[in-house]
């Protein structure tokens, strides 16, 4: 076996957390509950999942960890920013994925994360009215004061190196603008210049970890790491970027159902489906302006697989309706209102 360059996953590993809503919360809580053996991490490949290794004699199915060094479910130390100050135990009750039975046994852990003030432009989630906010007088400014929480927050919790996810809500949609996010330069003037249409927070956050020497994984739809500017600026800093969007719910089915259908030759009239959103996700998408960004990401999953390009007579006009419907959390009414994962249906026509 090959040997790898990989420097080992000594010491601890912080896992800052752009967003303490559903799904951050959700992974919060398995992590903690999976290493006090309360919990099993389900769902984890990480965890789970292995890879075949060598040929013939050799073969062997080997976990990830035992042929990259990965850090230690008991080294995992979580911080957090969001708009609202509510902590991450307060934020897993009120997201109501999981039930008490999950939450209670790791309460004191997940009291002890407590949201740092969130880099947010109230244009970017109009629905958001969460006051737990920087107020900074520029975008670099924002980068700048990003910085100083990673930095900090990995000295306090003595950690030897920091991962940044945005598990944020769907920001507006941002087009690739070629004067503004084509160069690292450009996209440095651009923040200095406070260029607010065309730097999302997002953004800064993306720059203030891949600057601060931390990978940096977008798990919305945004487009705050398609950019060029931000894959030089990974260059640079040789820190890994990844997204978008995390793929589990309704696009995870698609992934699956497309291969399924390209490989047998079957064609393709429409794709139809439903996202049915009860939490904050939901509030945010219910405006038009950050659907968008879901719809062009949702889109794209089941057209990479069955190109029109290739196989017009199957793929050539597939109509494609995705549709995410909000319904506000009432309390009398549990079933139509609070799930705060998504709870996808879907349609699928074939020729
Ligand atoms: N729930 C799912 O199954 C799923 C699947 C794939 C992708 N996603 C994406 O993951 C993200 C999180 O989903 P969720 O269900 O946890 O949503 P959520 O609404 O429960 O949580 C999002 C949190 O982000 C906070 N936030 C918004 N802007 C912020 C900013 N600039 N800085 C810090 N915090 C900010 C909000 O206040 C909210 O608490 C969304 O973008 C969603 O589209 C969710």
């Amino acid at each position: 076996m090959k040997k790898t360059e990989v420097a080992p996953s000594e010491g601890k590993l912080g896992i800052m957390v752009v967003g303490c809503g559903a799904v951050a919360t959700t992974f919060m809580t398995g992590v903690l509950m999976a290493r006090k053996g309360l919990a099993k991490p389900v769902g984890s490949m990480t965890q789970y999942d292995k890879i075949r290794v060598g040929r013939g004699a050799e073969k062997q199915y080997l976990h990830y960890k035992d042929i990259v060094p990965l850090a230690d479910l008991n080294d995992i130390v979580f911080g957090t920013w969001d708009v609202y100050p509510q902590n991450a135990y307060q934020a897993a009750v009120y997201a109501e994925v999981l039930k008490a039975k999950d939450i209670e046994p790791v309460r004191d852990e997940l009291e002890a994360i407590r949201p740092m003030k969130a880099a947010f432009d109230k244009n970017y989630a109009k629905r958001l009215d969460g006051d737990n906010v920087k107020t900074c007088a520029t975008r670099w400014e924002m980068a700048e004061e990003l910085r100083e929480d990673i930095r900090r927050f990995k000295k306090e919790q003595d950690c030897s190196r920091i991962v940044v996810i945005w598990a944020a809500s769907t920001e507006i949609y941002v087009p690739y603008d070629e004067k503004v996010h084509k160069t690292l330069e450009q996209l440095e003037t651009a923040m200095k210049a406070d260029d607010r249409e065309h730097i999302a927070p997002s953004m800064c956050y993306a720059y203030a970890a891949l600057t601060e020497g931390c990978p940096f994984i977008m798990g919305a739809p945004n487009t705050t790491v398609d950019i060029p500017a931000m894959w030089e600026l990974a260059e640079k800093t040789r820190m890994p970027i990844s997204g978008k969007d995390f793929k589990t719910g309704q696009t995870l089915v698609k992934s699956g159902f497309a291969p399924i259908i390209k490989t047998r030759c079957l064609g393709l009239d429409g794709w139809f489906s439903t996202n049915i959103l009860g939490n904050r996700d939901g509030l945010v998408l219910d405006e038009p302006a950050n659907f968008h960004t879901k719809e062009v990401s949702k889109l794209s999953t089941l057209e990479t697989i069955c190109k029109a390009d290739d196989q017009p007579d199957l793929y050539g006009d597939i109509y494609h309706k995705v549709r995410i419907n909000y319904y506000p959390p009432r309390n009398d009414n549990k079933e139509a209102g609070t799930t705060s994962t998504s709870s996808d249906g879907w349609a699928i026509r074939c020729r």
